[in-house]
């Protein structure tokens, strides 16, 4: 099968589009599944250059995302058929998705939502499991809270976004200027320009000095320091993004925040639940630009590439 081979960490260039030997079952509880379309995650480039190199034995085959329909399955597995399309993000550390097939656990899989093509089923799992995860599982998120999420062009901000809008909340974001119509098309109420306004300051005109509840970190820096700051008091805050410098929680003390981390691994049980906002249409997925898998350096390229002439909406998705 084709399959895109990391030999040796560092830029785009390491994707190399390689022939190597198709999966087979050799469990019963196993599914081999015929891979559609798969995404651009910061995860994949950041395995990419060696960022968890102390994870993975090279050679290796990264990607967080899969949809697709299954082929082939193990004698013990009775969910699944072949021709069910389904939709999954694969196990951290095993073979990833940027290949024509995939080998995994029947457990891993989820139904794919029936009003999605393949190209918008595979921009969810990764983000969808975790989105869930941060504003539900985490920030209890409840209707006329306030939330503001950092980063609401990304690949999660899009989709957390629409969620937090579903759930009740009054949301604000950051966005270029460029995007703010699309951003409150998808559901944000208030967007604040981060490359040229002060958010603390605008959150703090806003709400007039109350804060808000919850807040998304999607980006990182001084965020888990700045963020009591815009705060209301027993607020919470959530990050996904490592800690990258010492932070200051002095403020943090003072409103009674909550912080919580979050790191992914795989998250089927939560991407049940997007499954259920996609078909009632609550939410869709937003994809940037869709690349065959034989340009995905390319579509590397453009979600790390800073000064990009078109500012990034939503995910980079990869055919097959
Ligand atoms: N822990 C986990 O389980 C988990 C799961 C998924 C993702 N993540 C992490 O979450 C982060 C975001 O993922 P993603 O898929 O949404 O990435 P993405 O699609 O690349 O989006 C990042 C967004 O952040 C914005 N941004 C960058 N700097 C900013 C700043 N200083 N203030 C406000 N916004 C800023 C960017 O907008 P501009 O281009 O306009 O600056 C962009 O819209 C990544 O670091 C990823 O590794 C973690």
């Amino acid at each position: 099968m084709k399959a895109i081979l990391i030999n040796n960490y560092g830029g785009p260039d390491v994707l190399q589009l390689t022939e190597v030997n198709t999966p087979y079952i050799t469990d019963p509880s196993q599914v081999l599944v015929k891979v559609r379309a798969t995404s651009v995650n910061p995860l994949d480039y950041q395995v990419r250059r060696g960022d968890y190199a102390s994870t993975f034995d090279l050679p290796i085959i990264t990607g967080h995302d899969i949809s697709g329909e299954v082929i082939a399955v193990g004698e013990t597995v009775k969910k699944w058929r072949p021709g069910d399309k389904v939709y999954y993000s694969p196990r951290f550390g095993g073979q990833g998705s940027y290949a024509e097939y995939h080998l995994t656990d029947e457990t891993s899989l989820s139904k794919m939502p029936s009003n999605l093509s393949f190209e918008e089923a595979a921009a969810v799992p990764l983000i969808g499991g975790t989105v869930w995860e941060m504003l539900v599982a985490r920030a209890n998120l409840k209707k006329g809270d306030t939330i503001l999420i950092l980063g609401g062009a990304g690949g999660v901000g899009t989709l957390a976004i629409q969620i937090a809008k579903s759930l009740g909340a009054f949301v604000y974001t950051t966005g270029q200027s460029l995007l703010h119509e699309q951003l409150q098309h998808l559901g944000a109420d208030v967007v604040i320009d981060h490359h040229r306004k002060n958010i603390i300051e605008e959150i703090q005109a806003h709400t007039k000095g109350k804060g808000v509840d919850v807040i998304i970190d999607t980006v990182g820096g001084s965020t888990l320091s700045d963020s009591p700051l815009a705060l209301a008091n027993y607020g919470r805050v959530v990050t996904l993004v490592d800690i990258a410098q010492p932070q200051n929680l002095i403020h943090a003390w003072e409103k009674n925040a909550t912080y919580h981390f979050v790191f992914t691994r795989q998250s089927r049980d939560e991407l049940h639940h997007i499954t259920k906002l996609i078909e009632t249409g609550h939410v869709k997925p937003v994809i940037d630009s869709v690349y065959p898998i034989e340009e995905v350096k390319n579509a590397h390229q453009r979600i790390e590439d800073a000064k990009r002439e078109r500012p990034l909406l939503g995910k980079i998705v990869l055919a097959l």
